[in-house]
């Protein structure tokens, strides 16, 4: 059992003024309370500086923790050194030894294992080959790829068999076809380990491919923590609809206070293929810029309430400066309010919609 259970997790730079005091610098981690399911691939999202690192680092132990507790399966580890946490991290850079070979860097991190010698042989061959490097055991990590430098920083974690893998973006520094054959990569070897990981990254497109479960974080707190269609479908706060998406949730706000939300491809030009009746809210703007996303275009288009995107695959294309007519559906819109958070009830929604159509 490797559930994470974090209670009022608590990180502020900095020397307190006097002892027993917090110190008064920023909260880069601000009272976070969660659990990380067991066996889970967990994705931790947000905004450079968003306290992700620091997260992460207080669950491996290499942080002091300001307030709070860490448990994982059933046992406090607020107090213990990372090595004793069950724990093996996996970084941005790939932390390798240059003088040695792929065998031999994974052997070192197996050097406290106290095995036998056939047993550690045998498991550096199984880890080498489920990332795909048994060819390689005798190079350098000079004479490797980033991809495969990186994979053998993985198959040195994995060999340690830890219940938890810690990830702090270890894609990013990889190009983007690489990046998205690691992914793919990562996911299967989260399958065959069935430990829990813990997976850090600024982007949300990855976290969104990667995880099971997303905790979308902004200024140290914790924004939403939920499945990847619930991220997306069911957004709690306007951060978190703004955040998630490609590009994120358009937003208006209301002349009648609050904020309306419609996503970039649920709202449609007048003269696509989509069905309108009168009920429908119809906004007149102008196109300020298209952009060519393969198979669809992406519109900017201002629309006198606010600039929004609009992507759609018609084969009608608009072009700068055209003036176009977009139908926003009452089903596809989201409300916020004032505080920038969701409000659910569909007759306060409508309420919402059948006004800025009157306005
Ligand atoms: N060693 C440090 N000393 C002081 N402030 C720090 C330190 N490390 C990070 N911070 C601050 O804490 C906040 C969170 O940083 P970090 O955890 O690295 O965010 P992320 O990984 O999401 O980019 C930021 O405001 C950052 O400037
Ligand atoms: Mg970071």
């Amino acid at each position: 059992m490797s559930k994470i259970d974090l209670f009022n997790l608590t990180k502020i730079y900095g020397e307190p003024k006097r002892k027993g005091l917090l110190p008064e610098g920023t909260k880069a981690v601000n009272s976070v309370t969660m659990t990380i399911p067991d066996k889970s691939f967990t994705v931790l999202v947000g905004p450079s500086g968003c306290g992700k690192t620091t997260l992460l680092r207080m669950i491996a132990g290499l942080e002091q923790i300001t307030l709070g507790t860490i448990k994982i399966g059933d046992v406090d580890v607020t107090n213990l050194e990372p090595g004793d946490r069950g724990i093996a991290m996996v970084f941005q850079a790939y932390a390798l030894y240059p003088h040695m070979t792929v065998w031999k860097n994974v052997e070192f991190g197996l050097a406290n294992a106290r095995m036998p010698k056939y047993e550690i042989n045998q498991r550096i061959k199984e880890v080498l080959k489920l990332v795909g490097l048994e060819e390689y055991a005798n190079r350098r990590p000079a004479n490797l790829s980033g991809g495969q430098r990186q994979r053998v920083a993985l198959a040195r974690a994995i060999a340690k068999k830890p219940e938890v893998f810690l990830m702090d973006e270890p894609l990013s520094n990889l190009d983007a076809k690489l990046r998205s054959e690691m992914r793919t990569e990562l996911i299967q070897i989260h399958k065959s380990l069935s430990s829990t990981f813990v997976y850090v990254t600024h982007d949300q497109i990855e976290a969104m491919t990667m995880g099971d479960n997303i905790v979308v974080m902004d200024q140290g707190l914790i924004m939403q923590v939920g499945s990847p269609e619930e991220i997306h479908d069911e957004p709690a706060n306007l951060f978190v609809a703004q955040f998630i998406g490609d590009p994120g949730m358009n937003i208006i706000k209301l002349p009648h206070g609050g904020f309306m939300g419609f996503r970039p491809r649920s709202i449609y030009f007048t003269d696509s293929d989509v069905a309108i009746d009168e009920k429908d809210l119809i906004l007149r703007g102008k196109v300020l810029a298209v952009e060519n996303h393969g198979s669809e275009k992406l519109y900017f288009v201002d629309l006198k309430i606010g600039n929004i995107y609009l992507k759609e695959a018609s084969r009608n294309i608009k072009t700068i400066g055209e003036t176009v007519e977009v139908v926003v559906k009452l089903n596809n819109v989201y409300l916020f309010d004032d505080n920038e958070r969701r409000i659910y009830e569909k007759d306060q929604v409508k309420i919402a919609y059948d006004k800025l159509k009157r306005s």
